[in-house]
């Protein structure tokens, strides 16, 4: 018997990517795919909470097994920002160059650099709440170096690399990141504690 788990994105790309690592018989769902055309307001004051807000929606509006992402840039300079608001920082139109000269002046000259990645995931299966978690440390760098990634790549470099995510491999960065991190826990859960046994 298969599981049929809808992930609460509108990203196809990103849906299609979670099902090349989901265990066989584990079948992947967008939230298009359900016919969900709903932008579900993250409202939280967490990354959790964001993740669980928009899993309940799913879970309560269609009653299907899945699960929800939401990541954030922390910055210890910066008492945490942009942390829940790290799509948004410099404004609504979600710029990722915005955004990453908005914490470059923020952080001004400052040798306090420290900062990681968190995502968090909520699952929702056959009615029970689970978290995951994932998290890269690493140093927000003076200026933006590299082309690849996304977001706040480019001024972003993992512990002990030398260099930004932006200046990774897809593969190298997926290696060590904070989604492939909590998306491991969740692969773990569905396959060791949960989805097998169930079947
Ligand atoms: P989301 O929860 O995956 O939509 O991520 C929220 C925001 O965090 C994105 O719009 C990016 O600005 C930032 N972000 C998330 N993941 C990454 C990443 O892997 N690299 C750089 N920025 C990221």
């Amino acid at each position: 018997m298969d599981l049929r788990l809808v992930f609460a994105t509108h990203n196809d790309h990103k849906a299609k990517e979670i099902q090349s690592i989901m265990p066989n018989g584990v079948h992947i769902l967008s939230l298009d795919d359900i016919g969900c055309d709903e932008e579900i307001p993250e409202t939280g004051s967490t990354l959790e909470e964001n993740a669980l807000i928009k899993a309940r929606y799913v879970f309560q509006n269609y009653g299907l097994n899945c699960f929800a992402d939401d990541t954030g840039l922390e910055i210890d300079e910066l008492d945490g920002e942009p942390g829940v608001f790290s799509a948004r920082y410099a404004g609504p139109e979600k710029d990722a160059n915005a955004n990453m000269k908005k914490v470059l002046e923020k952080l001004g000259g400052t040798q306090n650099r420290e900062a990681r990645f968190k995502t968090s995931i909520a699952l929702i299966l056959h009615g029970e709440e689970h978290l995951f978690d994932g998290t890269v440390d690493g140093r927000i760098t003076y200026e933006a170096k590299g082309n690849g990634g996304f977001g706040y790549d480019p001024i972003f470099e993992p512990e002990n690399h030398g260099r930004t995510f932006a200046e990774m491999s897809l593969e190298e960065k997926n290696m060590m990141s904070h989604r492939a991190r909590a998306i491991e826990k969740l692969v773990h859960f569905l396959i060791k504690d949960n989805y097998t046994h169930r079947l």
